[in-house]
């Protein structure tokens, strides 16, 4: 049994929080720290019941694990180990709260370390970064102290129980608590100690907290920044302390110091209970405001002097001088509202799990801003504060969120009083460690906790010690406090106001996001906190999102879900690895693959939709002028002009380059839009003709290279007209033709379905979560996916020739049962040599009808598209081609060129439909050597159903007659 706390099991109470835990404060640089990183001796036990004495201070086990690191991740030395277990909604073990599992994996970690002589008469504090799920610390054998909430730091005293030389900590992580039930958020369920450990050493006075309030009045150009600072103190200090503060600007100058009237000498008198904290303040004319457009920081720097005059300590703080508020419907910074051009992250590492490095974490913010993301929502949980320093640094907009999820038992616990201080705490101490950091434009109470009193507890709290930036809970607008039917438009109107002052909804439809727009009802803005669910090949709509967000009064963007799939690295018995989701460590009961749903593999690889997400968030868009001949250039950014981008032309003539240049652009000022000339004049004829405009960074920066491209649109200036009909008769190079042809020429209206289309290897979760497209089901009652497609629609065909182009004349007609259809097409197979690709159309890369916004039209070429998704299904698919080649190494071309209509949808890959869709992970896909080509007239939209809405009725495939004409041609060697 746990020493000291062993009979106490504060792990099976809610109530618990901490024991012995100090005041959460912002994080403060010390000089006397010392790491604890590294490998720590490890044991695993399957109950803290079974962890005694011995295991904490007898001879320290030889094996060894990482410190940070999940042992999930790791050899655990245990003769069964523990794996990650994936959940989505439901709990890894059965309820309710606060029952727990008969297994409960608890790790106890061991390191050493010595406290130098100088450390005598200091105060010696540990620091525990993160621990899955809570944790208790001994140090040399004695009991220190417990903590609970696996994503915030935990710190301890331990001056009374160090030596100096040689010291032993013991921490015991325990895998499941009655707080497991409020960290139920759609993860891999880890454990361990997942941030940094270190010891630090704090003179016997010392600062202990730093908290800044910051503001930016845009009308007059003055900022102001406060600094409270707590003095802490072991023992009481002597009267005549003080502490000096001063403020730096960006560029290094002093804005001003200011020394405390000293430190009370009522230290000692204890009815002066303020009397350990002093506040200095600044006015600052003519201030440079943070955003993330510019993320100007000013240096806070205090020192703690003592009654003789000696600097004891100093510590800094980055301070960012910036207003958020919300005036009519409009979230603002500064003054100016911003586009929350937004995604949800998580912490996720392929074979570190929830252990990053600060690496990791710069890296996601740069593939993230190279992409337009400028807003995070810390999705669910807070980070690891060098998070947040980076997103001060480098300019991004954070909600961050309290660690607060109990999904599963979603609409009880959130009233529940014995989580009530859970609750409170998880939010304020949040606040606490946060409060001094620019990015966090808003405070999130938490994800899929349904909403009770216990989340107006943590609100009240949260407004009382931080009125400076607005709250956001989804939840409170969702269920309302009105008894409004559910996601009613009044709850978004008035629903939760206590709670949140953002309309948050999740996965909310277009016409529903609208129609609260348009109602212009309400005080509060609308920003999706989750929407577009990236799951394998998705993002359909994106586009139209924004369409209506941008013209719609009270709508301001969102968070897409999410920005990496949660893959994790497996080593099969044949040694090779692959990327594993829910069930493939056999973890039961899974989620499967609904943890692979994000924008970037889990090793941070874009997938296709990223470019679709790059366009959409672009900060300058190109649309028709209002009249003819001209061109409307918009500054979507809030505070910047566009001089940090070139911006050129292009003239397309049938996808050719005709004409090129720098485009001449004036100034034009944030959210504002300039109608300029077409650059050029227009060649005369039948060729359909684009412009497209790009924006290029003019400088490197932190995220990408000078000539990054940024932004870019493609205007049409004409329409293509359909070619002429030429006559056709019978000939013999049919059968030259037909030669080539590995495959004859098939009808298809099957695509591999996509997750939205329905869950291949879930059937049940669909009903389950009530999410889930409903065409896959539809499909296989039909027998879509496996009877010839002859057998389910009409199709007749006719072929002629003249010479070497073999003239293709199709009709297909689908009954009104098969309203719906993933496509519409033919398909044949090309011998493999045919491996590299040119095409009129859009791209390069791959793109569908409701994804196709970032995909301009142009000639492009490219070598033949790999599968991108974790869990196999269609993809690669190039829309709008007017003509496509396939080519061989020899030179040799087989030609494509769309007759009738004017441009088809067009893949090529090296695997049938049923392949992809037999296929339950990657390492079951064998590629064939053949080039399967699809050439679709229709191809059904992506939509988003695996979480959220479905392909919107302009994407999909009516019922009737589709006729369509290509014409093949064979040249070269
Ligand atoms: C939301 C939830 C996320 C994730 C997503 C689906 O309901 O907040 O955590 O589960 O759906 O992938
Ligand atoms: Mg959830």
């Amino acid at each position: 049994m746990l020493p000291v706390i062993g009979s106490l099991r504060p792990w099976t109470d809610p109530t618990i929080t901490a024991i012995g835990r100090l005041q959460t404060h912002v994080p403060l640089d010390r000089d006397r720290r010392q790491s604890l990183d590294g490998d720590w001796s490890f044991a695993l036990f399957d109950h803290p019941d079974l962890v005694d004495e011995a295991a904490i201070s007898g001879p320290a086990p030889r094996h060894k694990v990482a410190v940070p690191g999940n042992w999930t991740m790791q050899d655990t030395g245990h003769p069964t180990g523990d794996l990650p277990h994936y959940t989505n909604v439901q709990m890894p073990f059965a309820g309710p709260p606060p029952n727990l599992p008969t297994r409960i994996p608890t790790g106890v970690y061991r390191t050493l370390f010595t406290a130098p002589a100088g450390w005598k008469r200091q105060q010696i504090v540990a620091h525990i970064g993160g621990a899955e799920s809570v944790h208790a610390v001994y140090v040399n054998g004695q009991f220190v102290g417990y903590g609970t909430d696996s994503r915030l730091p935990s710190e301890y005293d331990i001056t009374e129980h160090c030596r100096t030389g040689r010291n032993e900590i013991a921490v015991v992580v325990v895998k499941f608590s009655a707080l497991s039930y409020i960290e139920d958020q759609d993860q891999w369920w880890m454990a361990g100690l997942h941030r940094s450990v270190w010891i630090e050493a704090r003179p016997a006075t010392h600062i202990a907290d730093v908290c800044c309030t910051a503001d930016f009045d845009a009308e007059t150009g003055t900022g102001s920044v406060s600094a409270q600072v707590r003095v802490g103190f072991s023992a009481t200090p002597k009267p005549g302390w003080s502490v000096a503060t001063s403020l730096h600007a960006p560029g290094g100058g002093r804005v001003g110091r200011i020394i405390s009237a000293p430190v009370p000498a009522g230290f000692d008198v204890p009815y002066i209970f303020t009397g350990h904290t002093v506040t200095a303040a600044w006015q600052v004319p003519k201030a440079k405001a943070w955003s993330a457009e510019s993320p100007s920081l000013y240096r806070l720097s205090c020192n703690l002097i003592d009654a003789q005059g000696a600097v004891v300590e100093t510590v800094e703080q980055r301070v960012g001088l910036r207003r958020v508020q919300i005036l009519d419907r409009q979230l603002l910074v500064n003054g100016q509202p911003i586009w929350i051009f937004g995604v949800n992250r998580h912490d996720h590492h392929p074979d570190r799990g929830k252990a990053l490095t600060p690496a990791d974490l710069r890296a996601d913010l740069v593939v993230m801003r190279a992409h337009n993301i400028t807003a995070i929502r810390t999705s669910h949980y807070p980070n690891d504060d060098v998070f947040y320093d980076l997103c001060d640094e480098l300019g991004m907009y954070v909600v961050d969120e309290a660690n607060i999820e109990n999904h599963a038992y979603n609409t009880s616990i959130c009233n529940d009083p014995s989580y009530r201080s859970a609750f409170v705490e998880r939010g304020a101490r949040m606040v606490q460690r946060d409060r001094n950091h620019p990015c966090v434009i808003s405070w999130s109470l938490g994800n899929e906790s349904g909403y009770g009193t216990n989340h107006d507890a943590m609100a009240g709290w949260i407004r009382s010690a931080d009125n400076s930036r607005p709250l956001h809970y989804e939840g409170a607008a969702f269920h309302g406090d009105g008894g409004h039917p559910f996601g009613a438009l009044q709850n978004w109107i008035d629903g939760g106001l206590v709670a949140t002052d953002i309309v948050c909804p999740m996965y909310a439809t277009i016409d529903a996001i609208k129609r609260y727009g348009d109602s212009g009802q309400g005080t509060r803005p609308l920003i999706l906190c989750e929407y577009s669910h990236a799951m394998g090949n998705s993002n359909g709509s994106l586009a139209d999102y924004w369409d209506v967000i941008t013209t719609t009064p009270g709508l301001q963007g969102g968070f897409l879900w999410e920005w990496k799939d949660h893959g994790l690295r497996q080593r099969l018995a044949d040694g090779t690895t692959r990327l594993a989701y829910g069930g493939q460590f056999g973890d039961k009961p899974h989620d499967c693959n609904f943890v692979a749903d994000g924008l970037v593999s889990a090793d941070l690889h874009p997938h296709p939709a990223m470019r679709e997400v790059a366009w959409v968030y672009r900060p300058v868009t190109v649309q028709p002028g209002s009249r003819k001949g001209t061109i409307r250039v918009s500054n979507r950014q809030s505070f910047s002009g566009l001089d940090q981008y070139t911006a050129t032309w292009q003239l397309l003539v049938d996808g050719q380059v005709a004409k090129q240049g720098r485009l001449k652009l004036p100034a034009i000022a944030p959210h504002s839009s300039v109608d300029i000339a077409v650059p050029c004049a227009l060649p005369t004829g039948v060729e359909s003709v684009h412009l497209t405009v790009r924006f290029e960074l003019k400088r490197s920066t932190w995220f990408a290279d000078a000539g990054h491209l940024v932004a870019w649109d493609q205007v049409q200036l004409r329409a293509a007209r359909p070619p002429r009909r030429e006559s056709f008769k019978a000939n013999d190079a049919v059968a030259a033709i037909d030669s080539l042809w590995l495959s004859p020429i098939e009808l298809s209206i099957w695509r591999a379905a996509v997750d939205n289309d329905g869950f291949k290897l879930m059937p049940d979760l669909a009903q389950r979560l009530r999410v889930g497209g409903q065409g896959l089901r539809i499909w296989q009652e039909a027998g879509v996916d496996h009877l010839p497609a002859e057998q389910l629609v009409g199709h007749s065909w006719k072929r002629q020739s003249n010479g070497l182009t073999v003239h293709y004349r199709h009709s297909v007609q689908v009954p009104d049962s098969l309203v719906d259809l993933p496509r519409v097409g033919i398909t044949f197979a090309l011998p493999g040599r045919f491996s590299q690709l040119r095409w009129f159309g859009r791209g390069p890369h791959e793109n569908y009808p409701d994804r196709k916004g970032g995909a301009p039209l142009g000639i492009w070429d490219g070598p033949v598209d790999m599968p991108p998704y974790l869990v196999p299904q269609e993809f690669g698919l190039r829309t709008d081609c007017r003509w496509f080649e396939f080519i061989d190494p020899s030179g040799q071309v087989v030609r494509l060129d769309v007759v009738n209509p004017t441009a088809m949808h067009v893949s090529a890959t090296h695997f049938t439909a049923a392949d992809l869709f037999a296929a339950a992970t990657e390492t079951d896909l064998r590629p064939r050597q053949e080039l399967v080509v699809h050439l679709d007239v229709a191809h059904r939209g992506l939509g988003t159903a695996s979480c959220g809405p479905d392909v919107l009725p302009q994407y999909r495939l009516p019922a009737g007659t589709f006729e369509f004409a290509y014409s093949l041609t064979v040249s070269g060697p």
